[in-house]
C-alpha cells in the first residue's frame, strides 16, 4: 500500500496544478465536469493540487492524510463555504448541513440524541415495515417483465422509510409526488453551485418562481406531517417528535417552530436520495454480478429463511452489508465534499489563506490504485476485515469524516441491508435490455438517465 505522503513533501518542490486565466475559466471547466475535474488533477498533478485561478486559487486534495487534517484535526479552521451557503438560503433557512459555528454546534447538539444507537434501532422495524411493502407493490406492478426505473423507484421507498422513522408518520399518496418535489429542489441546488452567478431568490426569474412553487408544495407536506404528530403525540422515537418538544420548550431559545421546518427539510433531502441511489447502484451492480448475486441470495436465505430482515439481522447479513459498502465505495452519493478555510492554514507545506477552498472528492480516493486494488472492479470482499485492515482510514470517506461527519449514518447503515436483502429475497433485478449504468454527479451523484431493470420472480 503506498503511503500517503504528498508530492510537495516528497520532492520539496511547489504543489502544481492547472492554471486558468480567471475564476470564471475555471468555474466554467470544474461544472462540464466535476469529477472529471477532480481526476485530472489527482492524475496529472498528484494527490494535493493547487490550482490557479486568478484572482485566487484553490487546493484539490485527495490524500487521505490531508482529507483528515482538513475535514478533522483541523476542521475548526474551515468552514463549509459561500455555495453552499448560497444553496442552504431556501425558504426556512438553512438545515444542520448548511450551517457553521456556534448555530451548526448547537443545532447538531440539540439533534444529536435522536441518532444514537437504541433510538436508530427502534426506528429499524420502519425500515423492515417500508420494505415489506415495497416488494409486495413490485409483486403487483412490475412481474409482468415491463422495464422500469429503479432509482426513483428507490429513493421513494428511502423517502417512505424517512417519513415512518424520522417523522412518524406514514406519507402515503404523497410518497411519489414529494420525492419528485425533493428531485426538484436538489436539482436547483446543483444549479447553484455550479455557476457562478445566480439571480437571488427575490428576483422573479422564471427559475426562481418555479422553485418557490416547489418549496410551497414541499412545505406543505411538511406542515401537514407537523400537524399530524401534534396531533397524535404518542411518544416515538422519531426525529420530529424531538423537535416539536425542543420547539414546545419555553426555555429553548434557539429551537423556533421555524427551525422545525428548516432541519425537517434538510434532513429529508439528506437523507432520502442520497440512500436511494446507494440502493439503486447496489441493485444494479448485483444484477451485473451474478456471483455476487448468488452469495447474497444464499446469505439472505440462510439468515432470513423466508422472514422479512430486521435490525437483529443486519449483523448476520454480512456479505450484504460488504455489498452497501462496495456500492458506497464506486458511487459514493457524496462525490466531491468542499470546504473554505477560515482564517490561515497549511497543506501540504503551502499557505492557505481566509476563502481558500478546499475540494476532496470521494469518488477519487475510493478509486486510487495506490488503496485499491483493481479500483474499478466490484469486490465487496474488500471490506472483509482483513483486507480492510491497514487501509488509511480517509482512503474511504462516503459519509465524511470529523465533526461534520454524517449523522445519519447508522439510520443509513441499517436501511441497505435491510431493503436490498427484501427485494434479493424476492426477485431477479435484471437491467433492461440495452440500458447501461452511468453515474453523474449534480449536487449529489446520481445515476445519468435512471437505472431501467426488469423484475423476475425467484
Ligand atoms: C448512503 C447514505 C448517505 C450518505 C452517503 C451521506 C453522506 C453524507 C456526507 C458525506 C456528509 C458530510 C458532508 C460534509 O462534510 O460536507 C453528510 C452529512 C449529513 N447527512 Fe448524510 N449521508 C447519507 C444518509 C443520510 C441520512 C439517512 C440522513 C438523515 C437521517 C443524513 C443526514 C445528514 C445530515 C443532517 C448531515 C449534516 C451533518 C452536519 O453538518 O453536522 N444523511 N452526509
Amino acid at each position: 500500500m503506498a503511503t500517503a505522503i504528498p508530492r510537495s513533501v516528497e520532492t520539496g518542490e511547489a504543489l502544481r496544478g492547472p492554471r486558468y486565466t480567471t475564476i470564471l475559466s475555471w468555474f466554467r471547466d470544474f461544472r462540464s465536469d466535476p469529477i472529471g475535474f477532480m481526476e485530472r488533477c489527482r492524475n496529472e498533478y498528484g494527490p494535493v493540487a493547487v490550482y490557479r485561478a486568478p484572482p485566487g486559487r484553490g487546493f484539490v486534495v485527495n490524500d487521505p492524510t490531508w482529507i483528515q487534517h482538513v475535514l478533522e484535526t483541523n476542521a475548526d479552521h474551515y468552514w463549509k463555504g459561500r455555495m453552499m451557503k448560497r444553496v442552504g438560503n431556501g425558504a426556512a433557512g438553512p438545515g444542520m448541513v448548511f450551517l457553521d459555528g456556534e448555530e451548526w454546534k448547537t443545532s447538531r447538539n440539540q439533534i444529536k440524541p435522536v441518532f444514537v444507537r437504541s433510538r436508530i434501532t427502534e426506528m429499524t422495524r420502519h425500515m423492515s415495515d417500508a420494505a415489506d411493502e415495497l416488494t409486495r407493490r413490485w409483486e403487483r406492478e412490475h412481474l409482468g417483465g415491463e422495464p422500469f426505473e429503479l432509482f426513483r423507484e428507490m429513493s421513494i421507498t428511502a423517502l417512505d422509510i424517512a417519513g415512518r422513522a424520522l417523522f412518524g408518520v406514514d406519507l402515503g399518496e404523497r410518497k411519489a409526488p414529494f420525492s419528485d418535489l425533493m428531485t426538484q429542489l436538489l436539482d436547483h441546488s446543483a444549479y447553484l453551485v455550479n455557476h457562478a452567478f445566480v439571480w437571488p431568490r427575490w428576483v422573479p426569474t422564471k427559475r426562481n418562481r418555479a422553485m418557490l412553487r416547489a418549496g410551497a408544495r414541499a412545505f406543505e407536506t411538511l406542515g401537514w406531517a407537523v400537524e399530524e404528530r401534534r396531533r397524535n403525540p404518542t411518544p416515538g422515537p422519531d426525529l420530529l417528535s424531538h423537535m416539536i418538544a425542543l420547539a414546545d420548550d419555553p426555555a429553548n431559545e434557539f429551537f423556533t417552530e421555524r427551525r422545525i421546518y428548516a432541519e425537517g427539510m434538510t434532513f429529508l433531502v439528506a437523507g432520502h436520495e442520497t440512500t436511494g441511489a446507494t440502493l439503486a447502484f447496489a441493485l444494479a451492480l448485483l444484477a451485473q454480478h451474478p456471483e455476487a448475486e448468488t452469495r447474497l441470495v444464499e446469505e439472505v436465505d440462510r439468515v432470513l429463511g423466508g422472514r422479512t430482515a430486521t435490525r437483529e439481522d443486519v449483523k448476520a447479513l454480512e456479505f450484504t452489508r460488504r455489498v452497501g459498502s462496495e456500492a458506497l465505495r464506486l458511487y459514493p452519493p457524496a462525490p466531491i465534499i468542499g470546504r473554505e478555510c477560515l482564517d490561515e492554514d497549511e497543506i501540504a507545506g503551502e499557505p492557505l489563506r481566509d476563502g481558500t477552498a478546499v475540494l476532496t472528492s470521494p469518488w477519487v480516493v475510493q478509486r486510487d490504485p495506490a488503496y485499491w486494488d483493481d479500483p474499478e472492479r466490484f469486490d465487496p470482499d474488500r471490506f472483509a476485515p482483513e483486507r480492510a485492515a491497514g487501509r488509511p482510514r480517509y482512503a474511504y470517506f462516503p459519509f465524511g469524516g470529523g465533526p461534520r461527519r454524517c449523522i445519519g449514518e447508522a439510520f443509513a447503515l441499517a436501511e441497505i441491508p435491510i431493503v436490498l436483502a427484501s427485494v434479493m429475497q424476492r426477485f431477479r433485478v435484471r437491467l433492461a435490455p440495452g440500458r447501461r449504468v452511468e453515474a453523474r454527479p449534480l449536487f449529489t451523484l446520481r445515476p445519468h438517465g435512471g437505472i431501467w431493470v426488469t423484475l423476475a420472480p425467484r
